[in-house]
């Protein structure tokens, strides 16, 4: 497989009040197509920092992140902007949908934005209209986004994350606000849309979460300080020792 992410010695820096705050220090890993990958770490750890800059939604300060072969920091904006419209998709827990549209507009909008999406209006209607049916949310569709429950809302998310047919998909604690059966329920959706092809690569606090990976990343201030491999998850019966497993390589980690 080759791969569709390759992140050589990243470094972010922010600067605040003249001081200097190394959040990721020479950060190095590859994702291949098709991987479901999970980044741990303590709070504060740089997770969130990191995904935002291999996902060209902030610029890095150096080192290189090449997106299916592409250098991003050899992007301008507006083609980042193209690219994250046309090939990534985001699913964040600030969730960023537009409050003066409905929960299917905010789902469609994306695909309206895009100059290489080319299908029809009437096509991109319906594939929005099917996402929503097999996310068990098509009777929201005419809700604003406040008249809905926190699991509906993320799950409007990721249909508006899929609406382009992305190459990969970066979710930043997509389950953090959920219930146990709500976040079991929207975890099977994303692992449902990787075993489709769909690469991941999801920032979770959550061993259960942790466990539908094929790989998992720890970060300790700024640094990727274990990496563990899981098969890829395909039965729920190996559920329980996968997060077993899981659970003691974390606490060898530290966690
Ligand atoms: N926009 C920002 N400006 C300044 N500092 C930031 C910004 N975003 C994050 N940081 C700092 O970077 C560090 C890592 O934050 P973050 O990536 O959010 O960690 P995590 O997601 O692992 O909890 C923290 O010290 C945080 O204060
Ligand atoms: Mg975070």
């Amino acid at each position: 497989m080759s791969n569709i992410l390759e992140v050589k010695d990243l470094c972010k820096t922010y600067i605040i009040n003249k001081r200097q705050n190394n959040v990721l220090k020479n950060v190095s890993f590859s994702i291949s197509e098709g991987e479901m990958v999970a980044i741990m770490g303590p709070s504060g750890s740089g997770k969130s920092t990191l995904l935002y800059n291999v996902s060209g939604m902030d610029s890095f300060t150096a080192g290189s992140v090449r997106f299916c072969g592409n250098e991003l920091s050899g992007f301008t904006e507006s083609e980042l902007s193209d690219l994250r419209l046309d090939k990534m998709g985001f699913i964040f827990q600030q969730m960023y949908m537009l409050k003066n549209l409905t929960i299917f507009d905010n789902i469609l909008l994306p695909s309206l934005q895009s100059k290489s999406n080319t299908k029809s209006r009437k096509e991109k209607v319906e594939y929005a209209q099917s996402l929503m049916r097999r996310l068990g949310i098509i009777d929201i569709a005419d809700n604003d986004i406040n008249e809905v429950s926190g699991g509906q809302l993320q799950r409007a998310c990721i249909c508006r994350s899929m609406i382009n047919s992305p190459k990969m998909i970066f979710a930043d604690e997509p389950t953090g606000a959920l219930n146990r059966t709500t976040s079991d329920e929207v975890m099977d959706e994303l692992a449902k849309l990787n075993a489709d092809g769909t690469t991941i690569m999801l920032v979770t606090h959550d061993v259960k979460v942790a466990a539908k990976c094929s790989r998992v990343m720890f970060l300790v201030d700024g640094n990727i300080s274990g990496e563990y491999n899981l098969e890829k998850w395909n039965a729920d019966s190996q559920l329980r020792d996968r997060e077993r497993t899981l659970s003691n390589w974390l606490m060898e980690m530290g966690w």
